[in-house]
């Protein structure tokens, strides 16, 4: 078969794996790869080159993508799916497998339900958001990434006796966040979930400095906030989202945190730094596994599905779903929050 692989939305660590497996998987049944540049511009653009063995050889170590990526939706623009049918048949694709996270695999179902587009779904999101699959490629590199990040905060904030905010992605799921605080160990974990009580906040922030002489606090970019210290906090990107990190919601809880306790704070925007580096281990071997099923759902002739992890085993699930809304930290995390994060 002539299969199309694309990745689109955010990069995050893990695609390259995906891909390398993409390819090596369809070796074994003979099948031709092509890769489509920069997401669903490139099929809209028709857009697409043979992957081969040595393209991919040496890419499992490798952070982004090699394909390259975009937050391009053809549902947005004038005969944009139109134009996808098109390329399909332009570049001979027999199938088409699309790697992303809720907007891109969000694509993938539609076209899937309005054409029935001969298309499976690989998840990926740094975000872990995606709903049907335990965990997406991409959260745990980029959480270790912020893990690290925060120790070295605890460093500097010792030695001055300040608190110190770390920001974090994750959009509107407090995934990164949450592991990021539970690994770093930080005193206090502001997530999308739970609504912002900034009085509460500052009293334990207190009782900790008091204790040990410096605080750290991580915030999810996706809080709520009633005002931020940017007024670009509604400017918004391609698929519609609002850019969460332009509001930067760190400094604004750090400015209100030092208001309150009178305490030296900082605030620090992890931002794009934790979407690169080499994936670890557990997303190298999660990529591989969920490239691997999506050639063989394509084989199956299960389209209109995503490869997906659930309960420890590669299995899986309908676009539709995993698509349908994002996933949340789940109510049995945030029962265990007070056990974790002391007030
Ligand atoms: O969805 C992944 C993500 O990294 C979010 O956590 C973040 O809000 C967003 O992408 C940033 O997007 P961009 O790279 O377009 O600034």
């Amino acid at each position: 078969m002539r299969i199309g692989v694309l990745t689109g939305g955010g990069d995050c660590p893990g695609l390259n794996p995906a891909i390398r497996a993409i390819v090596y998987r369809g070796i074994d049944f003979a099948d031709e790869i092509i890769g489509i540049p920069l997401g669903w511009k490139g099929m809209l653009e028709g857009e697409g080159k043979e992957l081969n063995l040595k393209d991919v050889e040496e890419i499992i170590s490798q952070g982004g993508t090699i394909l390259g990526t975009s937050r391009t939706n053809p549902y947005k623009m004038e005969g944009g799916p139109q134009k996808v049918l098109d390329s399909l048949l332009s570049l001979k694709l027999d199938a088409l497998i699309a790697i992303g996270g809720e907007d891109t695999l969000g694509v993938a179902s539609r076209l899937y339900g309005d054409f029935k587009v001969r298309v499976v779904g690989v998840p990926k999101t740094m975000d872990n958001d995606l709903s049907e699959t335990d965990f997406t490629f991409g959260f745990d590199t980029a959480s270790t990434t912020s893990m690290e990040a925060l120790e070295r905060l605890r460093d500097t904030a010792k030695s001055h006796r300040r608190i110190m905010v770390l920001e974090v992605m994750g959009r509107h799921a407090g995934w990164v966040a949450l592991y990021t605080a539970l690994g770093g160990g930080a005193d206090a974990v502001l997530l999308p979930e739970v609504p912002v009580n900034l009085e509460e906040l500052s009293k334990s922030i207190l009782k900790h400095h008091q204790r040990k002489g410096y605080g750290l606090v991580v915030v999810s970019e996706g809080i709520e906030i009633t005002a931020t210290t940017d007024s670009a906090q509604n400017e918004v990107d391609s698929f519609g989202h609002i850019i969460l990190g332009k509001r930067a919601a760190g400094a604004y809880i750090a400015k209100e945190l030092e208001k309150r306790t009178k305490l030296e704070t900082r605030s620090v925007q992890i931002g794009h730094i934790q979407r690169g580096g080499p994936p670890t281990l557990f997303d190298r071997v999660l990529g591989t596994l969920v490239g691997i099923k999506a050639i063989d759902l394509v084989h199956e002739e299960k389209f209109g599905y995503m490869a997906s992890y659930k309960d420890g085993k590669v299995t899986e699930v309908p676009l539709e779903a995993a698509t349908k809304e994002i996933k949340k930290v789940y109510a049995t995390w945030l029962k265990l929050l007070p056990v974790l994060f002391k007030k």
